[in-house]
């Protein structure tokens, strides 16, 4: 069983999570915590867009799960005044699936694709003509006879969204004129975004609560969500409906979350790399076998917070574990030569 569907860092959306998270998710950039230099470039582009009256030009958001880029993607749409095309990288599995939907697009709409990084490579070359020059060549007939007509398609904007910028093409990548890289949040932020969604959701938050729980939160606004509708279920049954400090340590703790932020799966990875590979280097596919866990959840879920907390280095020659996760897992560190990197 795959305990990362049922923790709070896993990226899929819980079943009873769509009503709420349609509920917190912010609409306009007033309502869009943090990131203040996205905010403002964007605010910016988009207002000397609409004074030209040409469509915004294409933007590339990355950044790990949980970040807000879908949020922002449709809050640019509504920013504009626009209507937003969604759809994904792996939904898009024949050039006609993209030749539909922009044919169908109407000028200055949005499309936004998430985790474009996972585009069919063919789709992505077709989409190029299309970022370029709104036009698109498709191909009639097969062999000799084939021949390309140009289509038009409506002047629109492309948002793309991925976890893994690494694994975009450069051309892809080239096409877009604006690109920006989300950052995990501060902890003030996350202690706003606590506030905004509890007063949304009308949960007494005590001052204390938050700041423990924006700890805990691995500096991501979904993250923080999750943890504090857990929370509110605690304090509904334990403590009136306040989230007491106590009730918040005694969620955090059945949720397997630690001091750090840390959950289950967190922690093994951490672990086996010690204790198994003695501390590392240590590929990921070896990582992830000795898991059972999908080498691409560790890279772009786990790895990005371990790093960040300084717990883990990435090395040409794999993962190492740092002394800082050594005494966080309370194991003695052992400096062994073949762990210096470089
Ligand atoms: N800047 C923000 N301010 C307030 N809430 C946010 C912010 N960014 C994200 N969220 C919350 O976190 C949730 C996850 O954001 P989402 O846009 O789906 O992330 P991503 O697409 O990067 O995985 C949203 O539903 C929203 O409630
Ligand atoms: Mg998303």
């Amino acid at each position: 069983m795959d305990e990362s569907q049922n923790n709070v860092t896993s990226q899929e959306l819980q079943s009873d999570e769509v009503t709420f998270d349609a509920q917190l998710r912010p609409q306009a950039f007033s309502e869009y915590v943090g990131q203040d230099k996205i905010k403002n470039s964007l605010s910016v582009f988009i207002q000397a867009a609409k004074q030209r009256g040409e469509p915004l030009e294409h933007v590339l958001l990355s950044g790990p799960p949980g970040l807000g880029k879908t949020t922002l993607a449709h809050i640019i749409a509504k920013e504009i005044g626009t209507s937003i095309r969604v759809t994904s990288g792996p939904a898009l599995e024949r050039a006609g699936d993209l030749a539909a939907i922009l044919t169908n697009l109407s000028e200055g709409d949005i499309l936004f694709i998430d985790e474009i990084h996972r585009l069919p490579k063919t789709i992505a070359e077709s989409l190029y003509p299309a970022m370029e020059d709104f036009a698109l060549d498709i191909v009639l007939g097969k062999g000799p006879a084939a021949r390309t007509i140009r289509l038009d398609v409506p002047k629109f904007t492309l948002i793309g969204a991925t976890t893994r910028m690494s694994s975009l093409s450069a051309p892809l990548r080239d096409r877009f004129g604006n690109l920006f890289h989300l950052d995990f949040y501060t902890d003030n932020d996350v202690v706003r975004i606590l506030r905004r969604s509890a007063k949304i959701l009308s949960i007494a938050l005590d001052e204390n609560a938050a700041q423990t729980l924006a700890n805990r939160s691995r500096y991501t606004p979904r993250i923080a969500n999750r943890i504090l509708k857990r929370v509110r279920d605690y304090a509904q049954v334990k403590s009136d409906g306040i989230i007491t400090p106590e009730v918040t340590h005694e969620a955090l703790h059945a949720l397997g979350i630690d001091g750090v932020g840390l959950d289950d799966l967190d922690r093994k990875i951490l672990q086996t790399i010690i204790e198994k590979f003695s501390g590392g280097p240590v590929g990921l596919y070896t990582i992830a076998a000795s898991l059972a866990e999908e080498m691409q959840t560790i890279e772009d879920v786990y790895e990005p917070y371990l790093m960040r907390m300084g717990f883990l280095h990435r090395t040409s020659r794999g993962r190492v574990a740092t002394e800082r996760a050594y005494e966080h897992l309370g194991i003695a560190y052992k400096f062994q030569a073949k762990n210096l990197f470089n």
